[in-house]
């Protein structure tokens, strides 16, 4: 199981970071990974100037916008559940 984590705290939140968690909820659902992926929100990734802040297994990912969602999706996410580079 993968855990992704998007900071909420106040820096990201002001940042857009409900708009990345909505967008990844949206690719979760869409490849029907609830099973394999798990989505928090998180306060504060101690990266508060470089928001959103976005973790996706041991990896931090900053000054992610609701449209680099697909792309951490397509580059991380997919490849970390699936195994493929
Ligand atoms: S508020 Fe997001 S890293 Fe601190």
């Amino acid at each position: 199981m993968l855990t992704i984590q998007v900071c909420v705290g106040s820096s990201c939140f002001l940042r857009g970071a409900m708009n990345v968690i909505t967008e990844f909820e949206n690719l979760i659902a869409h490849y029907k990974m609830d099973d394999l992926v798990v989505l928090k929100g998180n306060f504060c990734l101690e990266r508060c100037n470089e928001g959103a802040t976005v973790r996706i297994g041991d990896k931090i990912f900053t000054g992610i916008r609701c449209e680099d969602v697909s792309d951490l999706f397509d580059n991380e996410v997919i490849p970390a559940v699936y195994g493929v580079k």
